[in-house]
């Protein structure tokens, strides 16, 4: 029995007043004793939400670097994560992918660190809208995820999460259907099931793009799919909380 996860993705966005509040919201509102929640906020906010968390809300980061520590100016390392009381960390975000030329192999390192030190990866793959009209959803998905098993073994997925993630639905407003979703995610199963079927049906599988109050319930009442990884709609109290009891909270 998996237990469902929904973690919210901030990206670059709050304030030390807008998470105040934000934070205090959700405290009062999700009892999440079986569902995991976390909020994933701008390392520069860790520790100010940490001190936010109370026991039912979780701690994770954006992204990390693959090194441990030195002379990599701007890089945030895993140990100042843990440092942070951060459990959880995003790792190959299409943004981070896209925007800042993230590889397969880049993502694969990060994996490898981030299991080696403790903290649970969350392990972003998705296809673009081009990919996906010309039928190579699964070909992009397989590759995204098999270039991480491959390098760094299937027995460390013990304590990963995965993210599919389309790239057309994040923030767009385009939601995958409940039925897209469940597709994907069961090739993901699949993928996984080819290295060992324990790991298969052990490993969480979230949903992200464009999750919102309304369309979370159907998105989750699907049998792969074991919640989800919110942007937009976890800025707003009121939608994340709907999405976190639409989980089960
Ligand atoms: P969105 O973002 O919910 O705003 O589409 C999801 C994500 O990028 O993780």
């Amino acid at each position: 029995m998996r237990t469902a996860l929904v973690a919210g993705n901030w990206k670059m966005n709050g304030s030390t007043d807008f998470i105040n509040e934000l934070m205090n919201d959700l405290t009062a509102n999700i009892n999440a004793s079986n569902v995991d929640v976390l909020v994933c906020p701008p390392a520069v906010y860790l520790s100010q939400v940490k001190t936010l968390t109370g026991s039912t809300v979780s701690l994770g980061a954006q992204t990390v670097s693959e090194q441990a520590n030195g002379a990599f100016t701007g890089e945030i390392s895993l140990t100042m994560l843990q440092d942070l009381g951060c459990e959880y960390v995003i790792l190959g975000h299409s943004e981070r992918r896209s925007l800042y030329a993230e590889t397969d192999a880049l993502v694969a390192d990060k994996f490898i660190a981030t299991v080696a030190s403790g903290l649970k990866p969350i392990l972003c793959v998705g296809e673009t809208l081009e990919e996906r009209e010309q039928g190579k959803t699964i070909e992009v998905v397989g590759r995204q995820l098999k270039a991480v098993v491959d390098a760094a073994g299937i027995d460390k997925f013990a304590d990963a999460v995965i993210a599919y993630e389309p790239v057309w639905a994040i923030g767009t407003g385009k939601t995958a259907t409940p039925a897209q979703a469940q597709d994907v995610h069961a090739e993901i199963r699949a993928i996984i099931a080819e290295y060992d079927t324990a790991a298969a049906a052990a490993t969480r599988i979230v949903y992200g793009g464009s999750v919102n109050a309304s369309n979370a319930a159907e998105l989750f009442a699907n049998e792969d799919v074991d919640g989800g990884l919110v942007g937009g709609a976890s800025l707003k109290a009121n939608d994340f909380i709907a999405i976190c009891h639409a989980a089960g909270a």
